[in-house]
């Protein structure tokens, strides 16, 4: 069964600007997608919808099986969706290890074991050594990899990227990505990233390409 199930999605913004048009679309679980396309193409309005950030001007979209809109929202975004953000998103007055705690918090109720999730997440992305640093201090790449783990925290059925190395350097996006593949080989993880990165497409097994959108590939 398709883990994500979009059927005729637009997003009219306006009464005038089709971001998205007609687009439908199925992900099976434990795929890796990249999603293309120049910009304004529609890539993130896809996300955003997919991630219930958004609402569709029309059509259905499904994650196991049940309707966006339908389901709880606590429970799509603690255990369903996770977000990677091109800006990262984290807290910069918190340190490393409370930016991922702050995941956890709806979903484990004992301090002790957030703390020690956390830190464990942390140390598997090399940074076993910025536990406590604020988040403000961290570099751009060490960041997202905080921001990654973030994402994760919960074990999401489906994770979501939206230009994820768009603000790293070349050595960061390396690093970044490769871990990232590492986790969704390691633990069969779905994963949908948007992207003008040729590099970010090559740890992706399919590639969906949007064109004023609209699905061309
Ligand atoms: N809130 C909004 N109000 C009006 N227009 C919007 C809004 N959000 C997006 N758009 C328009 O929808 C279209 C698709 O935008 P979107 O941000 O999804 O593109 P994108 O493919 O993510 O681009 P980029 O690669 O630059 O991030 C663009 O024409 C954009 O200007
Ligand atoms: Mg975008």
């Amino acid at each position: 069964m398709a883990l994500l199930e979009l059927q005729n999605i637009s997003r009219v913004y306006g009464g005038v600007i089709r971001a998205l048009d007609d687009v439908s679309l199925s992900i099976t679980a434990g795929e890796t997608v990249a999603l293309l396309g120049a910009s304004g193409s529609g890539k993130s309005t896809l996300l955003n919808i997919i991630a219930g950030f958004e609402t569709p001007s029309s059509g259905t979209v499904r994650v196991a099986g049940e309707p966006v809109s339908t389901q709880q929202p606590d429970k799509f975004h603690q255990n369903i969706i996770g977000f990677l953000f091109q800006q990262f998103n984290l807290l910069d007055h918190l340190s490393a290890v409370r930016n991922v705690e702050l995941a956890l918090f709806p979903t484990c109720r004992k301090a002790q074991q957030r703390y020690l999730n956390s830190c464990k997440l942390l140390k598997e992305v090399g940074l076993g050594d910025r536990l406590h640093s604020r988040a403000a201090l961290l570099s751009g790449g060490e960041r997202q990899r905080v921001a990654f783990c973030r994402s994760i925290a919960n074990q999401p059925q489906l994770l979501l990227a939206d230009e994820p190395t768009g603000n790293l350097d070349k050595a960061s996006s390396k690093k970044l990505l490769s871990i990232v593949a590492n986790y969704m080989s390691s633990h069969q993880g779905t994963l949908i990233v948007a992207t003008h990165d040729d590099e970010v497409a090559k740890i992706c097994q399919r590639s969906i390409r949007l064109e004023d959108g609209r699905v061309v590939e």
